[in-house]
């Protein structure tokens, strides 16, 4: 099912997330529901708190909704190891009609677990090692326009309130 997704400045985006300590049910169907939503709206990750669930979990899938070839769905995702660094331009679906680039790391080791409980751990590099790392801020409450610097942060909170206060 395909859920709305929560913009910015919603305080649900700033929340702590929690540790998911038992893949239930609800876990796999917010996944189904997450990876749905992911593909629907053009996106290349998502996570929870972007549709309003502040837990940890995040959906990737970089060969894109077109393709939808390389999903991965990481319960409790850590980067454990991090090299070199870039700069990135990056979009986001809780932050419309915004662009931003900030620095990353080149590669990422990232640990996680699966939907079956399994542990997993993967070394990612270019896009993906940039989209892991994007989510996995989402998970520390952190957005691609805190990142980007005071000033770009506060032109970009006038015009989403005044984008919501015309829509009144
Ligand atoms: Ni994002």
């Amino acid at each position: 099912m395909v859920k709305e997704i929560k913009v910015f400045p919603d305080p649900v985006l700033y929340e702590e997330n929690s540790n998911i300590d038992r893949i239930s049910d609800a876990v796999r169907q917010l996944a189904r529901d997450m990876t749905d939503t992911m593909y629907e709206k053009g996106g290349i990750g998502l996570a929870a708190p972007q549709v309003g669930e502040n837990c940890q979990l995040v959906t990737v899938d970089v060969s894109g909704p077109q393709r939808r070839e390389e999903l991965l769905v990481m319960v409790n995702p850590e980067i454990i190891e991090t090299k070199g660094d870039v700069e990135s331009e990056e979009g986001c679906l809780s932050l419309p009609e915004f662009k931003g680039t900030v620095r990353r790391a080149e590669e990422v080791t990232v640990s996680w677990r699966d939907l079956e409980g399994g542990i997993r751990q993967m070394q990612a590099s270019g896009l993906l090692a940039c989209c892991l790392q994007h989510e996995i801020d989402h998970l520390r409450g952190v957005l691609l326009v805190d990142q980007v610097g005071r000033l770009k942060r506060n032109m970009y909170e006038k015009k989403m309130k005044k984008l919501y206060s015309s829509e009144q």
